[in-house]
């Protein structure tokens, strides 16, 4: 009935997030609140980390895309799992090093990480810098060099495979802000310059293919296609590479109608292919990183709003207007995401209304869904959003000087605020 398993409803008729009531939660809180369930984040965590042990003989590391959902308490969950993190900005890096994330197992992303950002990454000693272009290696090197360090580093390969058409695609060229071509020999030319450079180690090599994806397929192609590349810069330079990072990327449920793979399933699916191609090509199955994002977190997060007016526009639609909207969910405004929305009060009822949920923002775009089936709200009712732990709380704004929702998180049925409401001071903060 609900997208997510953290999900549920209580003899009151209430939601319930990780067994909390939603209703209480909003009571005691406040509205717009982001929710989390702790048990769920972990349980994928440690889904992904089972997994990868298992298919490749302790050979693996999972990185937690943090682009997903960023802030202390994540880093501190990912920490005690044991699991490392990807981040793609100074910022993220410093949140993570703030609860002292260890720095090793931190991946360092982005496709114009400046001066600045590399540097810190560099005194910082984070464990993988992921290059993605000569301009930045030639930095980095001459960063190394200024503090007489050697620098661990991957390359970001466009592999050519556009898994986000209906029926993925492999194309030669595909148009992409991020890495190295492969077919223009880009990517080769780089590995040769960075295995000739003194304060870079080039430890392997990494792909990302997209994101949601459902089909296993494109994540075998891309393996099969880093596996060439390594198999020719065997060929070419002697050097076997010992690091393959795959990405993230894997979906999950946003409608009832989404049926996604359980993790474990790609994890095997292409372990299998990673390890029946290198001996094909000749290679030792190399030390296998992923980076997940939006799967560890994203059914693990609601978002509970109350509902405002709701103006019914006859023969054309209703809105139901909530006090939050795109500021702090961009999703729909931008990609015209779907999601499943429940009345937390009255979850128990039949979604028997064809509704357009509208946030508080000046802007007529500002959206949460359209045409979507509720129960029939009346101002004060309770609204939540389902799957909305990853990429909503990490992509809000501050638009309209809209003051960012707390997040809170909930473990073994206690809940606890581990971002708290912004205030309007906050939002006023950086002004002169
Ligand atoms: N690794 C790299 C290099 C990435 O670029 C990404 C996501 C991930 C891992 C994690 O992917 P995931 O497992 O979360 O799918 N804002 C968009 C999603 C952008 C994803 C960007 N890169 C959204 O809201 O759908």
């Amino acid at each position: 009935m609900f997208v997510s398993d953290c999900i549920s409803v209580n003899e009151k008729g209430h939601l319930t997030v990780g067994g909390c009531d939603t209703v209480e939660i909003s009571k005691e809180f406040g509205t717009p609140a982001y929710v989390y369930d702790e048990n769920e984040i972990r349980k994928n965590i440690r889904e992904f980390r089972n997994s990868i042990d298992e298919n490749y003989g302790g050979r693996g590391m999972v990185h937690y895309a943090s682009k997903a959902f960023s802030c202390k308490e994540i880093y501190r969950i990912c920490a005690s799992e044991g699991i490392g993190v990807d981040v793609v900005s100074g910022g993220e890096l410093y949140t993570a090093l703030s609860v002292d994330f260890s720095a090793e197992k931190i991946a360092f992303h982005g496709n114009n990480k400046n001066y600045a950002e590399l540097e810190y990454a560099v005194e910082s000693n984070v464990g993988r810098i992921i290059v993605d272009n000569i301009t930045e290696l030639e930095t980095l090197n001459a960063i190394a060099a200024k503090h007489g360090k050697t620098v661990g580093i991957m390359f970001r390969i466009k592999p050519g495979i556009d898994a986000h058409t209906h029926d993925f695609v492999k194309t030669g060229q595909i148009d992409s802000k991020f890495g190295f071509a492969l077919e223009t020999g880009e990517a080769m030319e780089a590995v040769k310059t960075a295995l000739g450079m003194s304060n870079i180690k080039l430890c392997g090599l990494h792909c990302h293919i997209g994101s949601q994806i459902f089909d296993i397929d494109p994540f075998e192609l891309a393996a099969k296609v880093m596996l060439e590349l390594f198999a020719d810069v065997k060929s070419q330079t002697g050097v076997e590479l010992e690091e393959l990072n795959l990405g993230g990327g894997f979906g999950i449920r946003y409608l009832e109608s989404d049926n996604p793979k359980p993790f474990g399933a790609y994890m095997k699916t292409v372990s299998k292919t990673v390890h029946e191609y290198c001996e094909k090509l000749g290679l030792a199955v190399p030390f296998i990183h992923i980076e997940p994002g939006r799967s560890i977190v994203g059914a693990a997060g609601i978002t509970l709003y109350t509902v405002g007016a709701v103006k019914e526009i006859p023969d054309i639609r209703t809105y139901v207007s909530i006090d939050g909207g795109m500021a702090d969910n961009p999703r729909y405004a931008l990609y015209k995401s779907d999601y499943q929305a429940v009345c937390a009060n009255k979850a128990n009822e039949e979604r028997t209304e064809i509704v357009t949920i509208a946030g508080k923002c000046c802007e007529s775009g500002d959206l949460i869904q359209e045409n979507t089936k509720i129960q029939k709200v009346q101002p004060g009712d309770i609204l939540a959003v389902l799957s909305t732990g990853a990429y909503n709380y990490s992509m809000a704004s501050n638009y309209n000087r809209i003051p960012k929702p707390p997040v809170v998180m909930i473990k073994d049925g206690e809940a606890r605020i581990v971002v708290r409401r912004e205030t309007y001071e906050d939002v006023a903060v950086c002004d002169i």
